[in-house]
């Protein structure tokens, strides 16, 4: 018969991977929560409506890269794409807005885009992200950064850049995007035909780009950033101030574009030299209107998610330790039972313990013992003995407490 694999952009996390995936998700949840930031999880599908109306019709997200079913009930669902939406859905629906704001979270987990897979991009991946919902304070802005800053620093991503800009109002915005479309028109005949095509869908693309021509157009493009209104251009001054205090090092990046629709005001995205072409390790930014969009009370929110299988790609190779404190070894194999019981009474006393759990003689085990990076055998036969792996050392025990106590 022939051989199943993982379907394609999907991968298994063996568990070398996964050791260092736990380490990930505690120390991101311990920075996030001493700055008061708490667990959430809302489903791995949703109403497919839901990312239509949140993350933008005109994205490529909703237009290329969802994973849409139909449910028996002939509902249409999706695999979430991304996690703000579905979390303003959660806000709204539990009226958390009657909390003290902000409303501050955090949640990992799988998600799902169809994107053609390639180094660092998968058709299932996971992200930490966080939520800072009720507040348009440029605190929270400045410290959603430098949490995440946080987080990439002690992961071990030695040299994420920091890109920021504003994107001010929904309607600079607009104001801004007819702007450039009128100046891509006029100079259509000097621009790469991809950037021709996308004048109308997505003008802000041909500031991403490889071709002379268009590069020399968009050098003298007009910028979202000089169009900001007085109280846009205040707020992103003072997100700039807080991270100037806090000695964060950025660079402003008027051309920075996100691939979602319901940012307003503060973006950004960290970005690693390890990575290749996939460079993005994280991402935010201000959604203002998002959870008025999605039929909520008027209420300012700003967030970021970081790539898990990006972070550990930019880290590279930093394995942690599995090895246990002890192997208890088993002399004959009569002693089975009370080596089982042994082992199991070290681990109540939060030791990390392993056991001979295949049939192997008293020399394998040793091997197995050496090979796992055991700090001690104890050794079950007619008489309990502790091995002390480094020195070499071996000495004859009572029972459980006193091999516990020999190992303190
Ligand atoms: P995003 O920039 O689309 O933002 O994704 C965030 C991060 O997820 C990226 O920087 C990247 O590390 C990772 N990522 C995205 N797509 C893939 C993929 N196909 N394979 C591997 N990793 C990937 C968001 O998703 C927003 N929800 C962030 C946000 C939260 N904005 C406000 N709050």
């Amino acid at each position: 018969m022939s051989r199943l694999q993982a379907p394609r952009g999907t991968f298994d996390v063996l568990p070398e991977d996964g050791r260092r995936r736990i380490e990930l998700g505690r120390l991101a949840a311990a920075v996030l929560r001493r700055a008061g930031y708490e667990p959430f999880e809302t489903p791995v599908f949703e109403d497919t409506e839901l990312f239509a109306r949140g993350v933008g019709e005109s994205t490529d997200i909703v237009q290329k890269e969802m994973f849409t079913f139909e449910d028996k009930g002939g509902r249409s669902l999706t695999l979430r794409p991304e996690g703000t939406a579905g979390v303003c859905r959660a806000y709204i629906e539990h009226g958390m807005h009657k909390l003290p704001q902000p409303v501050k979270v955090f949640y990992e987990g799988p998600f799902f885009r169809h994107e053609a897979p390639q180094a660092g991009r998968f058709r299932q991946f996971s992200q930490i992200g966080a939520e800072a919902i009720g507040s348009e304070d440029p605190s929270l802005d400045a410290e959603l950064i430098l949490l995440l800053a946080e987080i990439l620093r002690e992961a071990g991503v030695p040299d994420a850049r920091l890109r920021l800009s504003s994107l001010g109002s929904l309607e600079t915005r607009t104001a801004y995007l007819d702007e450039l479309k009128a100046y891509l028109r006029a100079h259509e005949g000097e621009l790469s035909d991809e950037a021709r095509g996308r004048i109308d869908q997505n003008p802000l693309r041909a500031f991403d780009t490889d071709h002379a021509g268009t590069a020399a157009v968009m050098g003298g493009a007009p910028l979202l950033l000089d169009r900001l209104a007085p109280e846009d251009a205040e707020h992103f001054a003072a997100v700039r101030g807080l991270l100037d205090d806090a000695g964060l090092a950025y660079d402003l990046d008027p051309t920075l574009v996100r691939g979602l629709d319901y940012y307003t005001r503060t973006v950004f995205e960290f970005e690693s030299a390890q990575l290749g072409a996939q460079r993005g390790v994280a991402g935010g930014g201000r959604y203002d209107k998002l959870i008025e969009q999605l039929g909520g009370p008027p209420t300012p929110g700003v967030g970021f998610a970081a790539g898990v299988e990006r972070i550990l790609l930019a880290s590279g190779e930093r394995d942690t330790d599995a090895a246990p404190d002890v192997f208890v070894a088993v002399a004959k194999p009569e002693k089975g039972r009370e080596a089982f019981g042994l082992a199991n009474s070290l681990r109540e006393r939060g030791l990390s313990v392993q056991l001979e759990q295949a049939g192997r003689s008293v020399k394998g085990q040793f091997k197995h013992a050496d090979r796992l990076g055991a700090r001690n055998v104890v050794i079950v036969g007619d008489e309990i003995e502790v091995k002390d792996m480094q020195s070499g050392e071996q000495r004859a025990v009572a029972g459980a407490d006193e091999v516990a106590q020999a190992l303190a």
